[in-house]
């Protein structure tokens, strides 16, 4: 047996608002059953964040949490926010003071959102026959550190918000090197999306991506407007393999993602930085259902598979969870976001262990 293997790893759970615990819970199970499969060794620290965190200790980010998440192996985080709290100051409302600051404080600089669409949930696209016969498979490359989410200044007033969208060449060139890298292990195909035709920070972003292009020769790069890009991947979603693009731009193009492969509710992300990195369904909160028991917890459980590959190197772990997922698909589970005409939804639970049992049986 490995010995990096061997190494107890330290995860921390922080399951934040809404449908959050619900999904995590889940997760949890399969992450228990793919532990035990393949010997990892694992202690899970439970943390607060968000809405939660501040009717708690009245802060969206407590230090301690600060202190689990910088000394972890690997952070798994729910969703954070809802309506209870959005009249809260800018800092302290869950998304600003506690999310973004969660990924300042890790240094996330990369948000990786795949879409992976199954066969068996084509009737749920919204996009027709003619276009999704064709095939989708693309991932979203998002730079998660810089652009207008953290460009200072920033301020609020009664009469005026302002908000500084800013790109330095080497946090370009940093995601850019990895959406090539990407590209390398996959069909070799990088869309660079910016508003350059308009924006300074993306004609930068621009230039700098073409600089990182000379150096991959083998990949190719497009660059596209992000309007036309948002129309293409409704219009031609086969065209992209590697979406590489802004902080502001990955938010929008991966929600649009999500809803072609049905559900928000079935994309996962992983957000890297230097040290440790960051796994996170890119649904949100869904203060809408949240403690019906009917969230869609495959995002989550994805997001074990993807911690198992990058986090700790364990990719048949991580395999096996993305085809136990498929295969229960194809027989047929479905949360209510993922039901088609005349089939049943199940649980959040159910669907969780129907996963479960499916992994536990390979
Ligand atoms: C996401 C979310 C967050 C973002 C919010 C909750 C701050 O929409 O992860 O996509 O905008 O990055
Ligand atoms: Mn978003």
């Amino acid at each position: 047996m490995n010995m990096t293997k061997k190494r107890q790893r330290r995860i921390v759970v922080l399951s934040g608002d809404g449908i959050g615990p619900e999904i995590m819970k889940e997760a949890l199970k399969v992450l228990e059953i793919s532990g035990k499969r393949h010997d990892l060794r694992y202690e899970l620290k439970v943390g607060f964040i968000g809405g939660a965190a501040c009717d708690r200790f009245g802060v969206p980010f407590p230090e301690e949490t600060k202190r689990l998440c910088v000394e972890s192996d690997a952070v798994l985080l729910g969703s954070v926010g809802g309506s209870k709290w959005d009249n809260l100051p800018y800092e302290k409302r869950p998304e600003i003071g506690g999310l973004l600051d969660l990924r300042k404080t890790l240094k996330l600089y990369a948000n990786i959102r795949p879409l992976i669409f199954y066969q068996e949930l084509k009737e749920i696209s919204p996009l027709s026959p003619s276009i999704i016969n064709k095939g989708v498979d693309l991932v979203i490359v998002r730079e998660l550190a810089g652009g207008i989410y953290f460009g200072q200044p920033k301020s609020l007033s009664a009469d005026e918000g302002l908000d500084t969208m800013i790109y330095k060449r080497e946090e370009v060139r940093r995601i850019a090197t990895l959406a090539f890298q990407l590209a390398s292990s996959r069909r070799k195909k990088v869309t660079s999306v910016d508003k350059a035709n308009v924006l300074s920070s993306s004609m930068l972003w621009r230039r700098v991506v073409s600089e990182v292009a000379l150096e991959f020769p083998g990949i190719e790069i497009r660059h596209m407007y992000v309007d036309n890009a948002a129309m293409q991947m409704i219009l031609n979603p086969h065209q992209f393999d590697v979406i590489l693009t802004t902080n502001l731009f990955g938010d929008i193009l991966s929600d649009e993602s999500a809803a072609i492969s049905g559900s928000l509710g079935m994309l996962p992300s992983v957000s890297l930085g230097k040290a440790n990195h960051l796994y996170e369904p890119a649904g949100g909160s869904a203060p809408d259902i949240a403690g019906k028991g009917i969230a869609n917890p495959v995002a989550m459980i994805l997001c074990i598979a993807l911690m198992l590959d990058h986090s700790f190197g364990m990719q048949d772990a991580s395999k096996e969870i993305f085809y136990s997922v498929g295969q229960i698909i194809k027989q047929g589970y479905r949360t209510r976001d993922i039901v088609s005409v005349n089939q049943k939804p199940v649980t959040t639970r159910a669907m969780g262990d129907a996963v479960c049992e499916f992994l536990f049986k390979l």
